[in-house]
């Protein structure tokens, strides 16, 4: 898989894609992440990426000319046809389920804007995936960016030691769920010591019963999404 990310920080992401499992990712060589610097890409003399808005207003909107030339440039580096997206709070919102149909992708370029956002002529001329991190708004989609990268790359073959883990955590999807969702929340986690501060584990959890570890688990995952996303459980057309 090879991942683009265009942003004017670069220098704010690159660490954070070298880091942990992309970090081991990238060197296992399972998928290529780089960044690119829009500014590179005007061709305005002061280097200006964006400009006020037409009809007034606060802030300022990320020019047609830098973004659409860096996607060009960008998507020439790889025959590989890429899907793109754009981040930004207007976007379908990120789920497990959405991370999971980009994982399927051979190919992103994710745009990461600042400011006010995009001259909608950016939107009709890349017709790209648009995608929010969140109903909040961030000062950049650097961010959500990174968001996207790591929800997506820990769920390529081999990203995670274990082949099942990310089959086990809250929001995969799975077919014991609830649903259409097909989601609960993880269960509780225990590891050494077997008491902490007067705390112990629970039993069922030292028994080696599989079965029952496995019913107490599940149970445990209900109580929780019960307890804390109800959501979760009512609205069963929901998004993962
Ligand atoms: N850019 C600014 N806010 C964002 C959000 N919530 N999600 C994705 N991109 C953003």
């Amino acid at each position: 898989m090879r991942i683009d990310v265009l942003t004017l920080f670069p220098e704010a992401c690159e660490p954070f894609f070298d880091a942990s499992v992309l970090g081991r990712a990238r060197e296992a060589g399972l998928v290529t992440i780089e960044c690119h610097n829009i500014r590179d890409y005007t061709k305005d003399p002061h280097r200006k990426v964006d400009d006020r808005p037409f009809g007034g207003g606060p802030g300022m909107v990320m020019m047609c000319q830098p973004v659409l030339d860096a996607v060009a440039a960008v998507e020439g580096l790889d025959k590989t046809p890429a899907t793109r997206v754009l981040l930004c709070p207007q976007g379908e919102r990120l789920t497990q389920k959405v991370a999971a149909k980009l994982a399927e992708c051979d190919r992103l370029i994710l745009i990461a804007g600042h400011y006010e956002g995009f001259d909608e002529r950016i939107r009709l001329l890349l017709a790209p995936r648009e995608i929010s991190i969140g109903d909040y708004v961030l000062s950049g989609g650097e961010a959500a960016a990174m968001v996207v990268v790591d929800a997506v790359v820990r769920l390529r073959p081999g990203a995670l030691g274990h082949k099942d883990s990310p089959l086990e955590e809250s929001f995969s999807v799975r077919s014991d769920g609830p649903g259409d969702a097909d989601t609960w929340l993880e269960y509780p986690h225990y590891t050494r010591p077997r008491e902490y501060q007067g705390l112990s584990v629970p039993d069922v959890l030292l028994s080696g019963d599989h079965a029952r570890v496995r019913a107490w688990r599940l149970a445990e995952a209900k109580r929780r999404t019960a307890q804390r996303r109800p959501d979760l459980l009512r609205d069963e057309t929901s998004e993962g």
